[in-house]
């Protein structure tokens, strides 16, 4: 079965004005379609075309298949971008989610800073993450595609820090963005949902179920 582009969890104009309608119609509509569509023409008739998401990426990483690798981790990174945000975002998390955020940062001011400097930081494309290793809480940043999959670690909330995604609305002003990530759309609801999972099951097996 090809992969057909997931659903937004939100209508396009729900976000606004951190992120427009219009950032929303070339970041779902051209970019995130795009992927699909290029990963779909590329596995056709092969070893991948059968696989889950997750094992594509890992996969077409292992075997150098830059190209599915690109497409593939993209795909997953964008979708699990829109869930972590939401147009009543912004809020804190609770417990115990709240208390790892506590014990690895300090303080949910100390980690909104830490994480809005770390994906300012970031040279060039790329995304920020929130992830978790045994429950300890850690910011990473990835260049261009490359994605938590590949790691032990596990995703809980990512902003994508790809120009696409805020030069419209921003320019070059990514802090700015970030900031308003943090202050008003990360979606805390989905991140406990991840942070309690721990792992057990794989995200893309959930977004399936969720479109079945
Ligand atoms: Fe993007």
């Amino acid at each position: 079965m090809p992969f057909t582009l997931p659903l937004l969890p939100f209508a396009k104009n729900a976000l606004a004005p951190h992120i427009s309608e219009r950032t929303m119609g070339f970041h779902y509509d051209k970019h995130h379609a795009g992927y699909v569509k290029k990963l779909n023409n590329q596995i056709e008739g092969t070893d991948y075309a059968n696989m889950a998401l997750e094992d594509i990426i890992r996969k077409a990483d292992a075997s150098g298949d830059s190209g599915i690798f690109n497409n593939a981790a993209q795909i997953w990174n964008h979708t699990f971008f829109w869930d972590s945000l939401s147009p009543n975002g912004g809020t804190k998390p609770d417990a115990p989610l709240s208390e790892a955020i506590k014990t690895s940062f300090g303080s949910f001011d100390d980690f909104n800073k830490a994480f809005v400097e770390a994906g300012k930081g970031q040279f060039g494309s790329g995304w920020v993450w929130l992830v978790s290793n045994a429950g300890k809480l850690s910011i990473t940043t990835t260049k261009d595609a490359l994605t938590p999959v590949l790691d032990d670690s596990i995703p809980l909330l990512t902003c994508d820090v790809w120009e696409h995604a805020y030069y419209l609305d921003y320019q070059n002003r990514r802090g700015d963005f970030l900031q308003a990530f943090v202050d008003e759309l990360a979606n805390w609801t989905f991140a406990e949902q991840q942070f309690q999972l721990n792992g057990q099951k794989d995200y893309w097996s959930l977004v399936e179920e969720r479109s079945a």
